[in-house]
């Protein structure tokens, strides 16, 4: 049975995408069979991060509403990694209840079902969150994104999402220095969560997803991504930033 996470922030713009992706190529690079599932319906951005072009049909409302396959609905993109793209127009077919159907329907294909939250704590994080036994908060080091984070996590948890992890993202030591951004004790402090990891800001993210390119392997970020998939697995990893 596959393992459901769900990435959140609350607020928009903190690099839940880029998170999702990061992480779901070290899971991949690990030998780990991974789904990442967009859930921004309108927004979606996972297929352009990870280079999907022309070859994108269909999206996981297809599934939902029986116009395809599950299997015809999931787009091999950098490699070998699966994607579901998010629907472009919401529907009343999309509930709560047809994200747990269709997470199930894919779990014994997937050792990781990663779903990449919309901003927001409403109905879009709902069905995002539906079949996630697992939350990780994505933080940048400012209040107003520590804030949304905390609030994303008080709401995952009254619905019903068992645990939630933090992920401080865009993490810049430099400015933590000069006092212009919190610490990590500070940003662990007012979210009330456990870390699991800190990306540091590094322009390979944005260089590499703006392009639908993978995060360069040997890149700061993306070796900030192979820890925390190993802490994901139990592997006990120390902290290291930058
Ligand atoms: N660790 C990072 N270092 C540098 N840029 C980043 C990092 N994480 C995200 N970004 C950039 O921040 C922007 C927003 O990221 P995105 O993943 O789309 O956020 P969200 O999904 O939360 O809206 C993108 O331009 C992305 O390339
Ligand atoms: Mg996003």
């Amino acid at each position: 049975m596959a393992k459901h996470i769900v990435i959140a922030s609350g607020k928009g713009g903190v690099g839940k995408s880029s998170v999702s992706a990061g992480l779901a190529l070290a899971l991949r690079h690990s030998g780990y069979r991974v789904l990442l599932v967009d859930c921004d319906i309108g927004l979606r951005s996972l297929d352009l991060i990870l280079g999907a072009g022309a070859e994108l049909l269909f999206h996981w409302g297809d599934v939902i509403q029986k116009r395809c396959t599950p299997e015809q609905a999931i787009t091999a993109v950098a490699g070998d990694l699966s994607l579901l793209s998010a629907p472009t127009d919401f529907d009343p077919a999309y509930t709560p209840e047809a994200m747990e159907k269709l997470a199930l329907t894919y779990d014994a294909s997937f050792d990781y079902i990663l779903f990449d939250s919309p901003a927001g704590v409403g109905f879009g994080l709902e069905l995002a969150a539906a079949a996630a036994d697992l939350a990780l908060i994505v933080a940048t080091p400012d209040e107003v994104c520590v804030r949304s984070g905390q609030v994303a996590a008080d709401r995952l948890a009254q619905l019903g999402v068992a645990e939630s992890r933090l992920i401080i993202n865009r993490f810049d030591s430099k400015a933590v220095a000069k006092s212009k951004l919190l610490n990590i004790d500070e940003v662990i402090d007012c979210t009330h969560l456990r870390l699991l990891g800190v990306v540091p800001a590094d322009p390979a993210v944005t260089f590499g997803m703006s392009r639908g390119q993978a995060v360069a392997e040997k890149s700061k970020a993306m070796k900030a991504f192979a820890r925390i998939a190993g802490r994901l697995n139990g592997k006990r990893i120390l902290l290291e930033i930058d």
